[in-house]
């Protein structure tokens, strides 16, 4: 496994790969876990080639979110990679990847003030910019991403259609701790107590899959049943709860197969998100 820090460095760390075979790529913000290995995982399994950024991005976040405390455990990421079998590992600083002067912005329009989008201003704009930027880097056949960030997928895929980006997003199934709380980087922020809280996400995932499930259509009444397990959940601030159209973000009245429940909540200071989407009927 490489491990390369400059534009330079990867460009020729990947030349030197590219002919044996289709390239797949990970980009991540480090602090590795189960969700990004079954990334890589897939990505092993699909290409000859895989390679991982780890890139804390500072233009998604606000300026009072959490980018000086966000976890960085780089040793333990490149350990975790290197047994997974990576070729490529790319760990830019923020000066690498944004140069004194730089101000071009990737906006993908009205899709990014959804969801995350409208709780937090500019993050989408954040992430498009440097996934367009990591895609031209990289140049991968595929990229990886969770379905964990339901909002994000939705916003990558107008980019790449947007602007013709050779590039084929495959979206990963969300891994989960055994309890059913969706693993994320954030995790670690939380107390035994706000743990033990934070598995509400889930469970009001769950009650509204299942009364899906029971034959309900009215999204309405799916989005109250998901509220009505996080108002019972006293240490937990809903943020939103939400029956969209996974393309559009956009509400849907009545829902049909691929529509996606999605919730966001404060657990304490951490923020975290989670969300299913409804199985064909
Ligand atoms: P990060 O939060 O590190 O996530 C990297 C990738 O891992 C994302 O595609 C995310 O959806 C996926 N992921 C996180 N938790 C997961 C889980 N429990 N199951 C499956 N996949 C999971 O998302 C970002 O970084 C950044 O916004 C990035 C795309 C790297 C741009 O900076």
């Amino acid at each position: 496994m490489q491990t390369v820090s400059t534009i330079g460095g990867l460009r020729a760390a990947l030349a030197a790969l590219r002919d044996r075979g289709p390239l797949g790529f990970v980009p991540t913000m480090g602090a590795l876990h189960n969700g990004h290995r079954s990334l890589v995982e897939a990505s092993r399994r699909q290409c000859d080639v895989t390679a991982v950024s780890i890139f804390v991005n500072p233009t998604q976040f606000g300026p009072n979110e959490d980018l000086s405390r966000y976890p960085r455990t780089l040793e333990a990421d490149l350990q975790m990679l290197e047994s997974t079998g990576v070729d490529v590992v790319f760990t830019p600083t923020p000066e690498v990847m944004y140069p004194a002067g730089a101000s071009t912005v990737v906006d993908v329009g009205a899709l990014g003030d959804r969801l995350d989008g409208a709780s937090r201003p500019g993050h989408f704009r954040g992430v498009a910019t440097v996934v367009a930027k990591l895609f031209h880097l990289v140049q991968p056949q595929f990229a990886y991403f969770g379905q964990k960030d339901a909002a994000q997928v939705a916003v990558l895929r107008q980019m790449v259609r947007d602007l013709d980006i050779p590039v084929e997003l495959v979206v990963c199934p969300i891994v989960r701790e055994p309890d059913g709380l969706a693993m994320s980087s954030r995790n670690r922020y939380l107390s035994p107590q706000e743990r033990r809280t934070a598995l509400a996400l889930s469970r009001a995932l769950a009650a509204g899959q299942a009364l899906a499930d029971s034959g309900e259509v009215q999204a309405g009444n799916l989005q109250r049943a998901m509220e009505a397990v996080l108002l019972n959940e006293p240490g937990l601030k809903i943020d939103y709860v939400a029956v969209v159209d996974w393309k559009t973000l956009l509400p849907v009245d009545a829902v049909k197969s691929g529509a996606l429940l999605a919730v966001a909540a404060w657990v304490g200071t951490t923020r975290l998100i989670d969300n299913a989407v409804l199985a064909a009927r």
